[in-house]
């Protein structure tokens, strides 16, 4: 196999773009497995941030002169690239957070504490990240809502008549549950899930740090409520996070955090907010950051997320394929819509032994619980070693990841 999709999509040019990549580590070429932690840059993303902070950076928002307008301009060029890129309605849907635990936790307080009345519930799943667990339980601590967790089946899906039971009362204000889990690399059916939430009177939140990434998302085709990725893991930079929300729902929010830009008026005893988008941005924001995800964006949209999934889905099955010939390796979940990240355990040593073994190799996998510790214990595992793809993985490097683990078996026993 040459790298090279009937898309067109070349992943041997594609790998250029990412200057990182040519390097070696330990003295081996570099095999980098952990995209799912976060993504390495291309140049364009690299470039565009420099140009940002030697030509055109000021504050935004906030001044008259050339350089202010300059930069405002781009961070709201940013704002519609995203607005874009999920199909939203309208660019004043669009939140600029610091990541996508800080946008879960903007909806988790404005709208959790704001809207949401205590005796209604929140339902998670069990194969919830972190970043959409404890923002919850500290709602539930806070301001007296239930928290409702859906199972997850042995094959690591979402068990959709616990979904069920689980809305049945028609009690639950939101259903928050990821779009790709970050651990089994399941895909949820989220269409579905938001026709059953809306039948009972929830909200959909998805938790698309990981889907957004390998897959086109239209917000508006999903149905879905709240939609939440982040910039680092979308080979954009870190520190910039996103939040789509219906612009109703917006409307409806309070205010997260107080501060500049939020407002439309202030005097010493009160404030009135200004509309969304502004009333969840306090403080300077991420304006660099906003114009390195823009051009993350338009690399990605450039080689196409139909492209882009089509390589990885290649990938993905051979994954499958490979990991499941190796004697000794449990691959956690096997979901028939899944992504390409593959958790699992090898009998005959320990997780962080083997992500050091494998990194000898200058294979780079990230190893523990994954932000997913409920998870592990679901599956009766106390942690995993996790291969997360890109869209510059090639299917040799999958073979040497598989080639590394047959050996490691092997100096273990
Ligand atoms: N949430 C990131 C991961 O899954 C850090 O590794």
């Amino acid at each position: 196999m040459d790298g090279t999709l009937a898309t067109g999509f070349d992943v041997e040019k594609i790998r250029q773009d990412f200057p990182i990549l040519s390097q070696t580590v330990r003295g081996k070429k570099l095999v980098f497995l952990d995209s799912g932690a976060s993504a390495q840059k291309p140049r364009a993303v690299i470039d565009a941030m420099t140009r940002m902070l030697e030509a055109r950076y000021a504050n935004v928002h906030r001044g008259a002169y050339f350089l202010s307008e300059e930069s405002t301009a781009a961070y709201e060029a940013a704002r519609m690239a995203v607005a874009r890129f999920l199909n939203a309605a309208d660019e004043r849907e669009i939140v600029f957070t610091q990541s996508s635990t800080g946008a879960i936790n903007l909806v988790a307080h404005s709208y959790g504490r704001g809207i949401l009345k205590p005796g209604q519930a929140v339902l998670i799943s069990e194969m919830e990240h972190h970043a959409n667990l404890v923002p919850w339980q500290m709602l539930r601590d806070a301001h007296g809502i239930d928290l409702r967790v859906a199972r997850v089946t042995d094959a690591g899906e979402l068990d959709l008549d616990d979904v069920q039971k689980k809305l049945a009362d028609g009690k639950v204000g939101l259903f928050a549950v990821t779009h790709m889990s970050n651990v089994l690399g399941t895909v949820t059916p989220a269409e579905r899930l938001a026709a059953m939430a809306h039948t009972k009177g929830a909200k959909l939140l998805l938790d698309g740090s990981q889907a957004a990434v390998h897959r086109a998302v239209d917000v508006q085709a999903l149905g879905c409520d709240f939609y939440v990725f982040t910039g680092h893991k979308l080979y954009g930079p870190t520190g910039i996070g996103v939040l789509w929300a219906r612009k109703e729902l917006l409307d409806a929010m309070p205010p997260f955090l107080g501060g500049g830009d939020m407002i439309a008026e202030v005097t010493i005893e009160r404030s009135i907010w200004a509309q969304p988008p502004a009333r969840f941005e306090a403080g300077t924001p991420p304006i660099v950051e906003a114009v390195g995800l823009h051009a993350a964006i338009d690399y990605v949209t450039k080689i196409g997320m139909k492209a882009i999934e089509a390589h990885e889905r290649v990938l993905t099955e051979h994954a499958s394929a490979a990991l499941a010939k190796i004697e000794g390796l449990t691959v956690l979940g096997k979901a028939q819509d899944r992504g390409g990240v593959f958790s699992f355990s090898l009998d005959a040593a320990h997780a962080h032994d083997l992500a050091t073994l494998l990194d000898r190799t200058g294979i780079a996998v990230r190893s523990g619980r994954h932000c997913a510790e409920p998870l592990h214990t679901r599956f009766g595992v106390e942690s995993t070693a996790r291969a997360s793809f890109g869209l510059y993985t090639t299917v040799q490097e999958v073979d040497y990841l598989a080639e590394a683990l047959t050996e490691a078996r092997k100096f273990f026993r």
